[in-house]
C-alpha cells in the first residue's frame, strides 16, 4: 500500500448525521470521493436528498434515512437499515448538532436540555448502534469543537458542555472498545467554518474572531473534511482516543 492509497476508503460504508446541511454535506461528498458507500441521516429527508446526489455524482451509492439522534430508536433505524441495505457499517461521523447562545441567568431547562441531547446524547445513541454491529477496523469520529476546549465570547454554556463532554465520550469508547472491539474513536475538533449553524450568530461575530487566529480566515470544509478522512482511513490507524483540532490554531493563543 502507497501512502496515498492509506487516505481510501474503498468500499467501506461511512454513516454520517446532520448530512443535510453544513459540514455533513462536505463529510458525505469527501467520503465518496474516498470510496465509501455513504448513509445519510437528518431531520431534513428534502436536504438529505440534495446530499445525496453529490455522493452518487462522486460515483458511489447513498441511503438516505431520515433520522432524529436524540432518539435512540431513531439511531437504532438507521443503523439497522445500513447494515440491511449495504451489509456493513465501517465508520461513523457523529456531526448532527445545533448550537445556540444564552445567557445562562436566563436559559431555561428545555433551552439547556435541548442541546445536550442532540450534541452529546445524540452521539452516544448512535454510537452504542455503531459499536454494536461494527466490525474490527471501523471507527467512529465525534464532531466536537474549539468550544470544547475553550471560550469564544458568547454565552454558550449548553453547547460548550456538551462539546466538552463529546471529548469525554470519545476517551471512554477509545478505552472500551479499541483493544476489545477493534474500533478506534476519536473527535475533531472544528474552529470556525460558514455553514447554517454560524449563520445565526450576531452579525460581524466571526470576522471579529478571525485577529485570534493566527491563519486568519475561516476554515474551509473540505479541509475539516480531509481531516475526517485522515482519521477514519487506515493512514490515521494507529490513532485512538484523540482529539484533532482543525482550527487555524485558534486554540493556542
Ligand atoms: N460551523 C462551525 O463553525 C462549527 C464549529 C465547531 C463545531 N461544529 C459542529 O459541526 C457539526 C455540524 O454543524 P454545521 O456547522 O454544519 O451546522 P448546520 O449546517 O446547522 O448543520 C447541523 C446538522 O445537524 C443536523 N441536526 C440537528 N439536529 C438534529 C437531530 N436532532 N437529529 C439529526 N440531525 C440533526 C441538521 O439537520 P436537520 O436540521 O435536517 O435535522 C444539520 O444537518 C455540529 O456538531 C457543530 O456543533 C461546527
Amino acid at each position: 500500500m502507497t501512502v496515498t492509497d492509506m487516505f481510501r476508503l474503498d468500499g467501506k460504508v461511512v454513516v454520517v448525521t446532520g448530512a443535510s446541511s453544513g459540514l455533513g454535506v462536505a463529510f458525505a461528498e469527501a467520503f465518496a470521493q474516498a470510496g465509501a458507500d455513504v448513509v445519510l441521516g437528518a431531520r431534513r429527508a428534502d436536504r438529505l436528498a440534495e446530499t445525496a446526489r453529490l455522493v452518487e455524482a462522486a460515483g458511489r451509492k447513498a441511503l438516505v434515512v431520515q433520522t432524529d439522534v436524540s432518539d435512540p430508536d431513531s439511531c437504532t433505524n438507521i443503523v439497522a437499515l445500513a447494515v440491511e441495505e449495504l451489509g456493513h457499517v465501517d465508520v461513523l461521523v457523529n456531526n448532527a448538532g445545533i448550537g445556540t447562545a444564552v445567557p445562562s441567568t436566563r436559559e431555561t431547562p428545555e433551552q439547556f436540555r435541548g442541546v445536550v441531547d442532540v450534541n452529546l446524547h445524540g452521539c452516544y445513541w448512535m454510537a452504542q448502534a455503531c459499536g454494536r454491529v461494527m466490525e474490527p477496523g471501523s471507527s467512529i469520529i465525534n464532531i466536537s469543537s474549539v468550544l470544547g476546549i475553550t471560550t469564544a465570547g458568547l454565552p454558550q454554556a449548553a453547547y460548550a458542555a456538551s462539546k466538552a463532554g463529546l471529548l469525554g465520550l470519545t476517551r471512554d469508547l477509545a478505552q472500551q472498545w479499541t483493544g476489545r472491539k477493534g474500533i478506534r474513536v476519536n473527535a475533531i475538533a472544528p474552529g470556525f467554518f460558514d455553514t447554517e449553524m454560524t449563520e445565526q450568530y450576531p452579525p460581524g461575530y466571526l470576522e471579529s474572531r478571525e485577529d485570534r487566529i493566527p491563519m486568519s480566515r475561516k476554515g474551509d470544509p473540505a479541509e475539516l473534511a480531509a481531516a475526517a478522512v485522515f482519521l477514519a482511513s487506515p493512514a490515521g490507524g494507529y490513532i485512538t482516543g484523540q482529539t484533532l483540532v482543525v482550527d487555524g490554531g485558534m486554540t493556542i493563543t
